[in-house]
């Protein structure tokens, strides 16, 4: 689906909570959620049983939760507006995810290039779980559980999302209209922000610190880690022209200078990479100043954020559950 306008649409999404977000996550999710929240019903979930799928340390994954709610908010999402909840809050999402599965094509499942790369991170195939397999039908579960009709979401998703829809098209036509079918909604400028050491690799929450920008990073560590980015052999700063480690910095200054293209090009025409890196890094701490500001504000508040994710899962539950018990009764469950 292209960058248009959305109003009075059903609106999902979610993030795992899995380490620090960054600008990947920022660009390529939160800052559409952040628009489309105006004017459609709008569902922001934090995915933490998707998140226990690979190795993970149960200690820490509270705090990990209440991390991303605090981002979310921080960046603009308002729970007043927006339902705000924990996957795990909500038993309908497993619930559905084991009914669903019983639908969902294994050949299919196999080619999800998400499962393919995770997977080849882990030591050995007994070190693969079933769930990191079967994640993109709890995904399915998320999503149709609340008549969603649009997923807002970087393009690393689309093959999930179109999961989604395959397995609510089969099953609306084995047990009857059920499901309505979604679509993605990918932003075109930046809708995969590499990593700034490898920009053949996605920017990504697991890989090494110095590869990604955390959106809490301090202005020193976003200096550094920005003047460490690769670039290719030839300073030309040109959205066409530039080889992909300079693409994708030109990307990521487009999307929060909010200049032109031609704008771009024209600043940066006899440019060094090291005067370009500066105004790049100078512009991305600027603009995520009021984010941290916020964020270190809302983070400290533990009750608050446990009361407000508390309250949406209560909303979430109330949707969630009608919608499972018209499944199971198709199913001939109930
Ligand atoms: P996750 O937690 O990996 O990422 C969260 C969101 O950030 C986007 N994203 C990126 N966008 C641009 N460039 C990048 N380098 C980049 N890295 C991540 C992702 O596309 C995503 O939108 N399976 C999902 C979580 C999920 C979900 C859902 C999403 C579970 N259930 C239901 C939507 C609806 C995931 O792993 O996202």
């Amino acid at each position: 689906m292209p960058q248009e306008t959305l109003t009075n649409k059903t609106i999902f999404s979610g993030i795992q909570p899995s380490g620090i977000l960054h600008i990947g996550n920022y660009l390529g999710a939160i800052r559409q959620w952040i628009k489309l929240q105006q004017d459609n019903t709008t569902i922001f979930c934090i995915v933490d049983e998707h998140a226990i799928t690979v190795p993970y340390d149960p200690k820490t994954l509270p705090d990990r939760v209440l991390d991303v709610a605090a981002a979310y908010i921080a960046a603009g999402i308002d729970p007043e507006k927006s339902i705000v909840f924990v996957q795990s809050n909500v038993a309908a999402h497993t619930e559905l995810a084991w009914l669903l599965s019983t639908i969902a094509p294994y050949g299919q499942m196999s080619r999800m290039t998400q499962f393919k790369d995770k997977s080849k991170k882990l030591s050995s195939k007994d070190a693969i779980s079933l769930a990191l397999f079967s994640y993109p039908v709890l995904m399915a579960a998320d999503i149709l559980l609340y008549g969603t009709q649009v997923v807002p979401v970087g393009e690393d998703q689309k093959q999930h999302i179109e999961l989604t829809r395959d397995i609510a098209e089969k099953f609306n036509s084995q047990f009857g209209e059920t499901f309505i079918l979604p679509e993605p909604y990918i932003p075109t400028d930046s809708a995969r922000i590499m990593s700034l050491t490898d920009p053949a690799k996605k920017m990504s929450k697991s890989d090494a610190e110095k590869s990604y920008i955390a959106l809490t990073d301090a202005p020193d560590v976003i200096r550094k880690k920005i003047a460490g980015a690769v670039t290719d052999t030839e300073a030309i700063f040109s959205f066409k022209k530039s080889g992909p480690a300079v693409k994708n910095l030109l990307a990521i200054y487009k999307a929060f200078s909010d200049k032109t293209e031609e704008e771009i090009e024209k600043q940066f025409d006899d440019a060094t990479y090291k005067d370009f890196k500066s105004a790049l890094a100078e512009t991305v701490i600027t603009t995520l100043e009021p984010f941290q500001k916020k964020y270190n504000e809302i983070r400290s508040e533990d009750t608050e954020l446990r009361l407000i994710l508390g309250k949406g899962g209560h909303r979430a539950q109330g949707i969630a559950n009608a919608k499972l018990h018209e499944v199971k009764i198709k199913m001939g469950l109930v």
